[in-house]
């Protein structure tokens, strides 16, 4: 073995022990002619001490070595002097008095400082271009075993709960999860191609149509979307798919899997059952389907207190049924008119035409333009429906109700960021039920809010034809403190209703066909119930790291270009391997290969 132990291993009991470690120089000191190695691997740091009185060959090599150097070293573990010990550090009160060194590697000097506070002012484009180097980093190393550890202990509870991984296709056929799909050209059928799945969503009906009964997967899923900081193209879920269940048994699982995560996250315990909120609930009180519920601050219905309002802006809105919502800002009374004016411009950005506000004074005056056009009465039932209190802001929104819950559900949470009200060492979940079974696209057609594959609500089955936006789905998500971790559905088990699922979504006979034919047929073989969710693994572990980005829990994750920019991929390729696969690229013009990043930004 090359190795004794680990730079992360020594402790006073192992004083007077012979040793050997391997790792990379964090730092060289000279101290007095005596130098010191600060040594460094995966399990920790090691303090190597040189004496020239014991190896002048082992000092000359210590004193030549630089940064990130590999090394092997021998010595014997002593005690450090108690005013020498480093409480911070776990092998702080030993060193290692070494006579012999061997050089592995000599290393470059490194492309930006390992240090975790000044990587963090790097570019990342320069951090993904190193990645490696990037990922030698505590805080990074760190990231990527509490994923190994979550992802060990998702594992272990859903094989205890009886479920088997079984792993799914990555060469498969388009699958509908509202992206675009990363598409692979075949060379053995010339002009057809495969899609990389955007979930295993098929796949895991169809091993319950094979009665599997209770599948899970840890799985990676493709997906060709505009990406943001919670969003890469390729990323990983926690699938599952079980049978012979109701919803109840979904949220029961994942209920007991989220307490058990965040236990081995060290970030406490979850009160369980986790609670429950109709879709239209959280619209209603948060503004949001995925509402971050660490805070108050939520939507108050005050339209019946301005039915007879002099206030035109909102007498125009109710008179056209639209509704007028307030939020209380507490505590925010103090907000500057600049400020002020950002929040009017996002409401406006959100569909609002302006933003009423009310701002009280610490003497508890209020102050606001549009106050002379309220009543006493409508002032007295402010302040009891809001709590309105000396130093407080209340914002108005007024509109039809979707719109006014869109732009008050944001302001709600910029103005919980600035009250500094949102505690980041919190973790608070919510099932949001009852989704609507579809929704109107941009373009006016209706489609499914999840997928078209969702079960709808058995008492709204009527409606399907009659007021289809008014059926409810038998879906449901999990969330996390605003952000949505997870997402699934009982499923249609019944050949008929998925057929007309797909009529419903104006989907042709031929193309329902030639894109979901095996699945219509597979259920028409004696399918059982069976239900499912998804939880997004990069976004569960970058909350439980509490980290902003989930690129900073992914080992070689993508650009915002979806670009990796460590193997400069998307590349090219040569014609022959694209005449290989009877492709050929057609661009008006030649765009140069992208460069890789070379400094920082
Ligand atoms: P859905 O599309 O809601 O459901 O995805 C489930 C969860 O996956 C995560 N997620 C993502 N994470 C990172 N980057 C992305 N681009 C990305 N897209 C989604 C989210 C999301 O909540 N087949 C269904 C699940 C089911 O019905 O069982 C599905 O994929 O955390
Ligand atoms: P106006 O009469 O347009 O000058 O608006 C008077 C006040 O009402 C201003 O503070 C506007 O920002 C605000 N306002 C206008 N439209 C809305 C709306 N739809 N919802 C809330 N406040 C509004």
């Amino acid at each position: 073995m090359m190795r004794s132990h680990t730079c992360g291993e020594l402790r006073k009991e192992h004083v007077g022990q012979k040793v050997r470690l391997c790792g990379w120089v964090e730092t060289v000191r000279d101290h007095g002619g005596v130098i010191f190695i600060d040594l460094r691997d995966r399990e920790g740091l090691t303090q190597v001490l040189f004496d020239p009185r014991d190896s002048q060959a082992a000092w000359d090599e210590a004193q030549r070595a630089r940064g990130e150097d590999v090394i092997e070293i021998e010595g014997r573990v002593e005690p450090r002097p108690p005013d020498m010990a480093n409480p911070k550090l776990a092998t702080g009160e030993i060193e290692v008095r070494s006579n012999v060194i061997r050089l592995h590697n000599h290393s470059q000097t490194p492309p930006f400082p390992l240090d975790d506070e000044e990587a963090a002012r790097v570019s990342e484009d320069l951090r993904l271009t190193y990645r490696y180097m990037d990922l030698r980093r505590r805080r990074m190393q760190d990231n990527l075993r509490l994923r190994h550890r979550v992802l060990m202990a998702a594992r272990r509870y859903l094989d205890r709960a009886g479920f088997l991984e079984v792993e799914t296709p990555i060469l498969t056929k388009s699958t509908p999860e509202g992206a675009r799909d990363y598409l692979v050209p075949s060379r053995m059928v010339p002009g057809a191609f495969y899609a990389l799945p955007q979930a295993p969503q098929q796949y895991k009906q169809l091993l319950m149509v094979a009665g599997l009964d209770r599948y899970f997967q840890i799985a990676r899923c493709f997906r060709d979307e505009d990406l943001r900081a919670d969003r890469q193209p390729e990323f990983t879920q926690i699938d599952l798919e079980m049978s012979f269940i109701t919803p109840e048994d979904i949220y029961s699982i994942i209920d007991g899997l989220l307490a058990v995560l965040v236990r081995e996250a060290g970030r406490g315990e979850v009160a369980l059952p986790i609670p429950r909120m109709t879709y239209a609930e959280a619209l209603g009180r948060y503004g949001s389907d995925k509402p971050d519920l660490r805070f108050g601050m939520e939507l108050v219905d005050v339209s019946d207190l301005f039915a007879g309002t002099q206030f035109k802006v909102f007498g125009n809105v109710l008179a056209k049924g639209g509704v007028v919502k307030a939020i209380n800002a507490e505590g925010r009374g103090a907000t500057s008119l600049s400020v002020m004016e950002d929040w009017t411009a996002l409401a406006k950005d959100a569909g609002l035409g302006g933003l009423a506000y009310i701002r009280v004074g610490e003497d508890g005056t209020w102050k606001s333009p549009i106050l002379k056009f309220f009543s006493d009465a409508e002032k007295q039932g402010l302040t009891e429906r809001l709590n309105i209190k000396a130093g407080d802001l209340v914002l108005f929104g007024a509109d039809a109700a979707g719109v006014v819950n869109c732009a008050l559900g944001r302001l709600r949470l910029v103005a919980g960021e600035a009250a500094g009200v949102i505690d980041p060492n919190r973790f608070v979940f919510t099932w949001v039920t009852d989704f609507p079974l579809l929704e109107r696209s941009e373009d006016g057609r209706l489609q499914s809010m999840h997928h078209p594959f969702t079960a709808p609500h058995p008492d709204d089955l009527p409606l399907l034809d009659s007021d289809p936006l008014r059926v409810r789905a038998q879906a449901y998500d999990i969330v996390l403190n605003g952000t949505e971790l997870g997402g699934g559905s009982i499923r249609i088990h019944h050949p008929d209703l998925q057929t007309r699922m797909f009529q419903v979504l104006g989907l042709p006979a031929d193309e329902v066909e030639d894109r979901f034919g095996h699945l219509i047929r597979a259920l028409g073989y004696g399918a059982p119930p069976h239900g499912g969710i998804a939880l997004g693994a990069d976004r569960l572990v970058m909350l439980l790291a509490g980290c902003e980005s989930i690129r900073d829990v992914i080992a070689f994750p993508k650009t915002q270009k979806a670009m990796d920019l460590m193997m400069n991929a998307p590349a090219k390729v040569d014609a022959r391997q694209l005449r290989d696969v009877h492709v050929r690229v057609d661009l008006p013009l030649e765009t140069p290969p992208p460069k890789p990043a070379t400094g920082s930004s």
